[in-house]
């Protein structure tokens, strides 16, 4: 085994705001598996997390719901350490950023920031409502996405296109308090200058190890499409830490959620008699690694290192980043109520090893990139039963059995199969890299090739024949699936923890890492427990409701997740339109009118193409357009389609066209 090592492990801190979901677990489950697995191989991992307490969705559901926000955030703490525990995530604590340790060091990396002179003051228009007496931040404003159109939109990011913005930017804004029109008033507000960062940032993103391959790209387009002021203040009234020195200003919420990773991992070693220098001192030889979804990438990677590095913390090591979780294919939304909580997984599926059957499903999912991944019942029932029940499961039970009734419960003296045991080895190397790197998909096919080898092994080796004829041999077969059980077991145990546990305590022994290696013979085994029993569609029903399939449409393992079906790209409708006007979209930068037609059908389409298409450039030409799109209005103006649009590493747009003159309307397919 090399050196050991020490790691400082975190997810994404998750808002008090609502409940744990299967996102969430997702998140949690990616990263216990990688804590549990550099446990298992002797090394320390320390995971640390907490809940996400200040902002303004906390501040507005507390004020609906006429209850203190320190009430709101108490009961969240409860329910999501609940919903964590349901499904054996072992942090070591999990604390919130409501914390005095949050406030001191927020306030620390603020004053760092001010020394190193990346902190300026600006008087800003900002909306504001007469009627409620107060500044309306992001999330206190609706209206229309400046991108998209989209309506009811927050103030900050637009949920159906992704686009963020300025809350001034937002078209048609309301207040969400009272639903009237705010006015502007002006503020000051401070920012951090992070173009003064830019050398650094760019440095630090590629330095090796850092970003996932298809992360470093997205985030090297964002440092060249410039690196915008971030405005770290918000007025009072905020549920959140006053900022020292100012009247009635308060620190955004994005400034000390990260910072909870610090003042989380601070607790912690004050309860344990540890020191945080250990941890987040940049001479220490602890890697940070943290755990984030795709959506979250801006502030985890160009922000906080920044915040890092001006107050001399260690800088995080690794980023791992997740996609989404997809239900039936599409995003959970809770406006289209397809959440699925956490809580509704634990108590719906009456499967006492339901929790552990979920940690097994996204693990053989899981790959290092950001693509997302679909969530479906067939899938999991299958997954579950094809691996850990008819596979795995079945050779414990055979090895078990035979080895109770032909050799009285002992593990037969006799020496094992050295070509097995070789296998063995190899799968042990293979199967390490794969957690190491996060391919946990990798390293599930991998256990299940082993699984399947043997009970290939057993079957071939008809120790049931053997045993009368030749019982040293039927010894020899039986030896060798009992090491190799017990290899499974190692190699499961950062996944199922607990279905690993079964064999541990039917081997007598807690299984490290090294424990893979074959070295059981002669020794008396304790009574077996059944290691899984198989999932039916009357478990799963009440969770996914009535339609689970009793035999799934034959689903391909090896299938990535991001892959569709011919379908549902069938229900997109993209055709030729040629360009007969254009015109600049008064009061939008980004935005050009066009005038198309597709054959005798005459549409006008709003497209964000106006940074690199004048309007003379782009008549005339035949392009590529999303006929069947809901229409939207941008800036005020109706649009009845899309523009196909590649967007190129610089930042830059190219509109697709048809490489020969193409038949105005015609299908694109
Ligand atoms: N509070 C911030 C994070 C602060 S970290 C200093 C936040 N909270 S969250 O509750 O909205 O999300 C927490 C994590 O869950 C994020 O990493 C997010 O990407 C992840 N997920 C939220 N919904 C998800 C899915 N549907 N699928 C997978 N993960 C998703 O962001
Ligand atoms: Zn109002």
């Amino acid at each position: 085994m090399s050196l050991k090592k020490r790691f400082l492990v975190t997810m994404a801190l998750p808002y008090a705001n609502g409940d744990i979901h299967l996102g969430h677990v997702l998140e949690a489950v990616q990263t216990d598996i990688f804590v549990r697995f550099q446990r298992l191989r002797g090394h320390e991992a320390v995971f640390v997390c907490a809940d996400d307490t200040h902002g303004t969705p906390i501040e507005l559901s507390a004020l609906k719901r006429g209850i203190t926000p320190e009430t709101l955030i108490a009961e969240a703490y409860e329910s999501h350490r609940r919903d964590y525990a349901g499904f054996a995530i072992g942090f070591d604590i999990f604390y919130t950023t409501n914390s005095p340790e949050n406030r001191r060091y927020a306030e620390l990396i603020y004053n760092n920031l001010i020394k190193d002179g990346l902190i300026i003051e600006k008087e800003i228009d900002q909306y504001y409502c007469e009627h409620d007496r107060r500044f309306l931040p992001d999330r206190f404003i609706t209206g229309a996405c400046p991108q998209c159109g989209a309506q009811k939109q927050y103030g900050d990011v637009c949920e159906a296109c992704g686009a963020t913005y300025d809350p001034t930017e937002i078209v048609e804004p309301r207040c969400v308090i009272c639903n009237g029109v705010p006015v502007m008033r002006r503020s000051t507000h401070f920012y951090v200058q992070l173009g003064k960062c830019e050398t650094f940032l760019r440095e630090y993103i590629n330095r090796e190890g850092v970003l996932q391959d298809d992360m470093r790209n997205f985030v090297t387009t964002w440092i060249n499409e410039g690196l915008r002021e971030w405005c770290i203040s918000r007025d009072g009234p905020y549920f959140g830490f006053a900022i020292p020195g100012t009247k009635d200003k308060y620190f955004y919420v994005w400034l000390d959620a990260p910072i909870g990773y610090i003042s989380s991992t601070d607790r912690w070693c004050n309860e344990t008699g540890r020191a945080i220098g250990d941890y987040w001192s940049p001479q220490c030889d602890t890697e940070v690694v943290h755990f984030i979804g795709k959506d979250i990438v801006y502030f985890h990677t160009l922000f906080w290192p920044v915040m890092l590095k001006s107050s001399s913390f260690k800088l995080p090591g690794r980023f791992f980043i997740h996609g989404f979780i997809n239900v039936k294919g599409e995003k959970m939304s809770k406006s289209r109520g397809t959440f699925i909580h956490a809580r509704d997984y634990l108590e719906k599926i009456r499967h006492p090893q339901a929790a552990e059957f979920l940690r097994f499903y996204y693990g053989s999912k899981l790959m290092p990139n950001a693509g997302d991944l679909d969530l479906n019942a067939e899938e999991l029932m299958s997954r579950v039963n094809t691996t850990l029940a008819n596979n795995i499961g079945n050779l414990h039970h055979r090895t078990a059995v035979f080895c109770d009734r032909s050799f009285g419960g002992m593990v037969p003296d006799a020496p094992w199969d050295e070509a097995i045991a070789a296998e063995v080895e190899a799968a042990a190397a293979a199967i390490e890299g794969h957690f190491d790197r996060g391919e946990y998909k990798l390293a599930v096919e991998r256990i299940h090739a082993l699984g399947n080898r043997g009970n290939k092994y057993y079957q071939d080796g008809k120790p049931w024949e053997l045993v009368k004829s030749a019982p040293q041999n039927a010894a020899v077969v039986m030896v060798t699936c009992v090491n190799l059980m017990k290899a499974l077991a190692v190699f499961l145990k950062p996944v199922v923890p607990a279905l690993s546990g079964r064999i541990e305590r039917k081997l007598g022994m807690t299984l490290a890492w090294n424990d893979y290696a074959f070295s059981l013979r002669n020794i008396k085994m304790g009574p077996t427990e059944k290691l899984v029993r198989p999932l039916e569609t009357a478990d799963l029903e009440p969770l996914f409701g009535a339609s689970v399939n009793e035999s799934p449409a034959a689903e391909d393992a090896s299938a990535p997740d991001d892959l569709i079906d011919i379908d549902t790209f069938g229900k997109v409708q993209l055709k030729v339109a040629d360009v007969v006007a254009a015109e600049p979209v008064p009061k939008s930068k980004k935005l050009l009118r066009l005038q198309i037609e597709l054959g005798a059908e005459k549409r006008q389409i709003v497209a964000g193409i106006a940074v690199h298409y004048t309007p003379e450039s782009i008549v005339g030409k035949q392009i590529v357009v999303v006929a069947n799109l809901k229409p939207a209005k941008l800036c005020g103006e109706v649009s009845q389609g899309m523009v196909l649009a590649a967007k190129n590493a610089d930042g830059s747009l190219v509109v697709v066209s048809p490489e020969r003159q193409g038949t105005s309307g015609a299908r694109v397919a």
